[in-house]
């Protein structure tokens, strides 16, 4: 993840290094409710027991659901993510790279894995939705998404819903849309067969924040120096003001262990849309973003983790968001050109439901 400009899939290891999980802060003492949506929905589960964290370990869908609902009251702030125009030129950015010229809005939209509505949100924000239906495995990310909608006076309803058994009638939404979750889902294409079954005739999908599989192996690799180098350097006494607590590094370490329970797929352009042909869509595009922003980014965010967070200053925070953005400039108008689509780090990819009449 670029924490900075939203444009990334989740690093378990860090999200864990930042918060944590094994000794859960008591939200129950902070008055969060566990109200759903829906009656039958599963309640958000916040605290999980040693007995259960170890069990998520074998099981991928108990380690989101546990991950996501102990995270989800925390994890705008985490990843700075916002309803305000950052975000929703982010989010509609991500969307016209995707589609291109399209005509909107659309009528009904879902949003698969939604988080805390970040992707859909804002895209209604700016104008892609009349009305959407937000859906995550985690019940506490449903809830804070509802919330999130609420306070926008957005049209949105929620469901606590798996992507491979999308819970909605045939033929429900005009637009499918999902951000950094397509790699956490075990069966991909299944899941792509469900959003074109509730998706109408001519209805479209579009998943954005998805790892590319070369961009994953620099960004890893260059994380894991980055990390052996900062971690290292601040032994010297010295430095040892830039020096995280032990007990936070060890975490971190132990977080990297279940990096791969939920992490489950990273994707080669190519193949993402011959595997949304053999779904069944049609006008199928993948799109890949950001080079230069990612072998640049990796380090940086690897870096701020692993000192304190007290030592990056406002003007720190500010240069960064500036080089990233002057990055990714360079990547959409000189290495779009010279570099091929599979080194590129987050990938996208739309498609039709075939059967439509346009849009
Ligand atoms: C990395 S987070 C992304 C959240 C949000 N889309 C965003 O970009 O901020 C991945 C989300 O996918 C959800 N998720 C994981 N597996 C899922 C599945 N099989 N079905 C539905 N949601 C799932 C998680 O609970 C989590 O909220």
């Amino acid at each position: 993840m670029w924490r900075t400009g939203r444009g990334r899939h989740s690093s378990l290891a860090d999200d864990l290094s930042r918060t944590h999980w094994y000794q859960g802060p008591d939200l129950d003492g902070l008055g969060f409710s566990t109200m759903t949506e829906r009656p039958d929905d599963p309640a958000p589960h916040p605290h999980a027991t040693e007995a259960e964290v170890e069990a998520a370990l074998k099981d991928t869908k108990l380690a989101q659901v546990l991950y996501h609902d102990w995270e989800a009251e925390t994890y705008d702030d985490k990843w700075s993510i916002s309803y305000d125009q950052r975000c929703i030129d982010y989010a509609r950015g991500r969307f016209d790279a995707a589609v291109g010229p399209a005509p909107l809005p659309y009528g009904r939209a879902l949003e698969l894995g939604c988080g805390t509505g970040f992707f859909l949100l804002n895209l209604m924000q700016s104008g892609v939705a009349k009305s959407g239906s937000v859906t995550d495995l985690s019940p506490g990310m449903v809830k804070v998404a509802l919330r999130n909608a609420q306070n926008l006076g957005l049209d949105v309803d929620g469901r606590v819903a798996d992507a491979e058994t999308i819970p909605y009638d045939d033929d429900t939404f005009d637009l499918v849309v999902g951000h950094a979750v397509l790699h956490h889902i075990p069966d991909v294409e299944l899941s792509l067969k469900e959003c074109l079954r509730v998706l109408k005739p001519g209805g479209r999908f579009v998943f954005a924040g998805e790892p590319t599989t070369i961009g994953n192996a620099y960004a890893r690799r260059l994380g894991n120096i980055t990390w052996k180098a900062t971690t290292g350097i601040t032994r010297l006494p010295f430095l040892s003001g830039w020096r995280r607590p032990q007990e936070e590094l060890d975490e971190s370490s132990r977080a990297a262990a279940l990096e791969a329970v939920v992490d489950l797929h990273t994707f080669d352009p190519g193949q993402l849309e011959a595997m949304a042909r053999s779904a069944g869509a049609v006008e199928v595009a993948a799109h890949t973003e950001e080079f230069a922003a990612a072998l640049w980014g990796w380090p940086v965010r690897t870096f701020e983790a692993a000192v304190p967070e007290e030592k990056l200053t406002w003007r720190y925070r500010m240069a960064m968001y500036r080089a990233w953005i002057g990055l990714s400039w360079l990547d959409e108008n000189v290495m779009r050109r010279i570099v091929p689509r599979q080194f590129f780090y987050n990938a996208m990819i739309t498609g039709v439901k075939p059967g439509g009449s346009g849009k």
